[in-house]
């Protein structure tokens, strides 16, 4: 199936994509649901190109493996569990079965405690030691922090609750500049972890539980914990109705729709974290029913495949001009890298074609100052995707917003067209001649021809963000299934874990360090001598 796309690749790969670039297929190459616009007129791929990238969602059987997702199904077959994150945003409760048991009444009953716990929180009837909580401690590391904390970010312009802080790296600096804001007597620690045994935040939640222990009498009581694991929590100490729990079907990285997102709560109320939960309840609606031309995770998935595997572009830049989603690039390097950075397919043989692409990126138009000159002259092309609102949060510099979508467009205008040799010249005509007059030219000549989309919306609502989140989430299932990669483990990581535990004695100069290969050796003798 792979043999057709690649054939047609290199029967297209020379044109210039302004030249296809007519208003027809500018309203043609073009997905939208709602407000939300998916546009990829910008890329070298036709309507044939489209055709067979479709064929390639039906050779895969992609719509009976999301219909299977949706329905509990243990997709997730490594771990023999099922992926039902969606189940999460599920707002109008239609039963989901595991097993045969509906899980809604469940996940609604814990949604309803985090409400009534939030909202006691916010107005102060829920108390630290020294009063209301000013402020609130996320520990947690990959899905238990990133989607949190890229959301609290998005949200700023919706916050009226106490302020949020994310910690996640074990290294001591970062906990210590969040604690050394926050006064322990009216601050709330959440510690959020799906097994509550990774050692990052179980350090962490340590440090913090004896930072508060030094001014409060009951420090517990100012914890709560987002977990699947009652036993580990009951162990730290924190009280049961401080627990909120998900269940195993819910993975890490998918997992800020549930508990893991009580921090976003707490940020913006229930009511705006529902609007949240529909927009991602609206994008699984249409994932689910429009057709795959009309459908956006299923086009922006097939844009991807396009130009990872087809084209061969092993790296993805993801662009918002929108600074409210500073932390976007971020969030989706774990949920697409973790997901789909795998070279075994689900039958345990090598994948056929590349696994899934870098994923990395800054906001615009910050990214513009550093990273694009790469992006425009390099020698290797990178597909990028620009995020904008029509609109910002801030009325009255409404004319700096306009400024932001001009350079917006801008970007993606200038990576389609570039300037070609005559035109540099152009520019130097006057300053220089003949032989000087070529050299400088060459340096101004971009080469163009490098595809970008643009997903547009009116505004970063808390609907909007909703849609956004999930239709990376199912892009990222369309692109695993057509792959056939499992995008739901994640056994990449369990190595490098596994190595860390056995060299902390090493490090701590318990255990010496024979037996590990030299240059190991050698960093743990140069770290030693430096006082590790
Ligand atoms: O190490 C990878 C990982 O398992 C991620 O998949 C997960 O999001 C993160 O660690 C944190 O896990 P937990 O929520 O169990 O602490």
């Amino acid at each position: 199936m792979w043999d057709a796309l690649k054939a047609h690749h290199e029967t297209v790969k020379d044109r210039r994509i302004e030249t296809m670039l007519d208003a027809v297929r500018a309203a043609d190459f073009v997905a939208q649901t709602g407000d939300m616009r998916l546009d990829y007129a910008k890329t070298n791929i036709d309507a044939d190109g489209r055709q067979l990238l479709i064929d390639l969602l039906d050779q895969t059987g992609v719509a009976a493996k999301r219909d299977a997702m949706f329905a509990g199904a243990a997709i997730n077959d490594t771990e023999g569990r099922e992926v039902l994150h969606t189940a999460l945003r599920n707002l109008d409760g239609d039963p989901v079965l595991v097993d045969g048991v509906d899980v809604m009444p469940e996940v609604k009953a814990t949604l309803q405690r985090m409400v009534t716990f939030s909202k006691a929180v916010r107005n102060g009837t829920i108390e630290g030691q020294g009063g209301p909580y000013t402020d609130v401690v996320n520990i947690g590391i990959g899905g238990s922090d990133l989607g949190p904390a890229m959301a609290v970010k998005a949200m700023a312009p919706y916050h009226n609750g106490p302020r949020c802080h994310f910690v996640s790296n074990v290294d001591p600096a970062d906990i210590a500049e969040v604690l050394r804001g926050c006064d322990p007597e009216r601050t709330l620690v959440i510690v959020a972890s799906k097994t509550f045994t990774t050692i990052e935040t179980m350090t962490n939640a340590r440090t913090a539980k004896a930072w508060m222990s030094e001014a409060v009498s009951d420090p517990a009581s100012q914890f709560v914990a987002l977990s699947t694991a009652d036993d580990k929590t009951a162990e730290f100490g924190i009280a049961s109705n401080r627990v909120f729990g998900f269940e195993d079907w819910v993975g890490g990285r998918y997992s800020m729709w549930g508990p893991i997102g009580l921090s976003l709560m707490l940020a913006i109320g229930a009511d705006a974290f529902t609007a949240f939960l529909r927009g991602g309840q609206d994008m699984d609606r249409h994932f689910r029913a429009a057709p795959w031309q009309e459908n956006l995770p299923a086009m922006l998935a097939l844009v991807g495949i396009w130009h990872n595997q087809v084209c061969g572009h092993a790296t993805r830049a993801v662009l918002p001009y929108d600074n409210l989603l500073m932390r976007l690039p971020a969030y989706l390097q774990q949920l697409e890298m973790e997901s789909n950075g795998k070279g075994v397919s689900m039958d345990g043989k090598a994948l056929a074609v590349n696994s899934g692409p870098v994923v990395w990126g800054e906001p615009g138009t910050n990214g513009q100052h550093a990273f694009y000159q790469l992006i425009h002259q390099g020698t290797r092309v990178v597909p990028c995707e620009f995020l904008v609102a029509a609109r910002g949060h801030e009325d009255a510099l409404h004319h700096q917003h306009q400024l932001l979508v001009a350079n917006c467009l801008a970007q993606s205008e200038a990576l389609m067209k570039g300037r070609d040799l005559d035109e540099a010249r152009g520019k130097v005509a006057g300053k220089f001649e003949g032989a000087e007059l070529e050299r400088q030219a060459a340096h101004r000549v971009f080469p163009g021809n490098r595809p970008s989309i643009t997903i547009s919306y009116p505004q970063l609502t808390p609907h909007v963000l909703g849609q956004i989140i999930a239709l990376y989430e199912h892009r990222v299932f369309v692109e695993g299934a057509v792959l056939g990669i499992n995008s739901y483990d994640q056994w990449g990581v369990e190595l490098g874990k596994e190595l860390a535990t056995a060299l902390q004695p090493v490090i701590e100069g318990k255990q010496s360090a024979e037996g590990k290969d030299g240059s190991t050796a050698a960093l743990v003798d140069f770290l030693q001598k430096h006082g590790v």
